[in-house]
């Protein structure tokens, strides 16, 4: 994609991804893709805020050279030093040897640790402005959002914010920057959920930080180092990120997430009579077999909702692994207070019940209902599963 002008002076000089499948070699993107924005100050000094992972870097340093000449580089703004961002950083330091690299104290340390670079660095301290010409740049310490040393900056002139991974979403551009020209907003919006869990959400509380120090701080134009850039409403994602930072603490929406695992479809079929009973109280279900969806997909729905349903079976007396793998993961990401019931098939003697309970301890859920059948379940039991469905989408329901 060439440069794209985002205002006077200002022009996205990023790169889509569409061959890497595991962003942070874990969370799916095969399908969605993901885009490194990095964007070019064109002014009487010349600054780049942000690069890329080190994949298409002839196409990186042509954007630029678009516009300018590398030799004219005068500063690197490092908001954050994840190699998503920084990856290519050596290489421009070597095209651009003038350049001077600005980011927080603990970005120098990661410069070392990370590119082995040691010289060239400017530390800049939080509120510290700097002139290019017209553009002015403010530097805000945003620590924790993603990583220790990351900063966002501000450019004050045109109210452009690099939020660098705050306000950030998986998906590649499909032609369309900003949310002006997008026409499938649906599409970002769920990304930007999956991206903020899987990436951000156990960073929450300094996300929210981030949000009440912006506060005062008129922005015109959101744009953050992944996915879209938000001009005609930057409220938009900043308000999203707000509410999903919220659900770490405070009671997420009344929707419940349903999530099974069958070994030979006698607790898959016990499903559908829970989810029956759910439906039939109007609540928002989302169901997911985890045998076949990656956790990537999962975690966003226990994350927004406040209501999980466990349907695992027992496996040599503890709970199906698959269905443990999926609990972990939610208490990696913090996935705390929620209200949880759980159904589920044994062969002989059970152990999954005990299992289970001990897996949500640190997760602090709820449990309000369980049971069990042996083998197949009968006509009584299924009878059982929709009242119980049933009940727990009223309570889910009532709040
Ligand atoms: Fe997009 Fe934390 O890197």
């Amino acid at each position: 994609m060439p440069p794209v002008v985002v205002k006077p002076g200002i022009y996205w000089i990023g790169v889509n991804d569409r061959t890497t499948d595991l962003f942070e070699g874990l969370w799916p993107i095969t399908r969605e893709g993901v885009s490194y924005n990095a964007y070019l100050i064109d002014d009487e000094r010349k600054a780049i805020i942000d690069l890329a992972k080190s994949i298409k870097t002839d196409e990186f340093f042509e954007q630029i050279e678009d516009v300018i000449d590398l030799s004219e580089i005068d500063y690197v703004v490092v908001n954050h030093l994840e190699p998503d961002h920084a990856g290519i950083i050596q290489m421009l330091k070597r095209l651009a040897p003038r350049a001077r690299i600005l980011g927080t104290a603990k970005a120098q340390q990661m410069l070392e640790s990370f590119y082995g670079i040691t010289d060239g660095v400017q530390v800049v301290s939080d509120g510290e402005t700097l002139s290019l010409g017209k553009h002015q740049l403010r530097f805000v310490y945003t620590p924790f959002v993603h990583w220790p040393e990351t900063m966002m900056t501000y450019e004050v002139t045109e109210q452009v914010l690099f939020s660098c991974d705050g306000f950030g979403g998986y998906g590649a551009l499909r032609g369309a920057l900003f949310d002006s020209d997008c026409t499938d907003h649906e599409f970002y919006e769920r990304e930007s959920l999956r991206y903020f869990v899987n990436i951000v959400a156990v960073f929450s509380k300094p996300v929210l930080q981030a949000i009440d120090k912006l506060a005062d701080t008129p922005i015109s134009v959101v744009a953050p180092s992944h996915g879209l850039v938000w001009r005609e409403d930057p409220g938009r994602i900043i308000e999203l990120y707000a509410r999903w930072a919220s659900y770490a603490s405070a009671p997420a929406e009344p929707g419940i997430t349903l999530i099974y695992a069958s070994m030979y479809g006698n607790t898959e079929h016990m499903m559908n009579a829970v989810s029956q009973g759910v439906s039939q109280e109007g609540v928002p279900l989302n169901v997911f077999d985890i045998n076949h969806t990656h956790v990537s997909y999962i975690l966003p729905s226990l994350w927004s909702n406040q209501g999980v349903i466990v349907g695992a079976p027992t496996y040599e007396g503890a709970l199906f692994p698959p269905m443990a793998h999926v609990l972990d993961m939610a208490a990696q990401k913090r996935i705390r207070s929620r209200t949880v019931a759980r159904f589920g098939s044994y062969g002989w003697s059970g152990g999954a019940q005990r299992h289970f309970e001990r897996l949500i301890e640190p997760l602090k859920w709820d449990l309000t209902e369980s049971f069990e059948f042996v083998g197949s379940p009968t006509h009584e039991e299924f009878r059982h599963g929709e009242e119980f469905g049933a009940r727990f989408g009223r309570l889910i329901k009532q709040g």
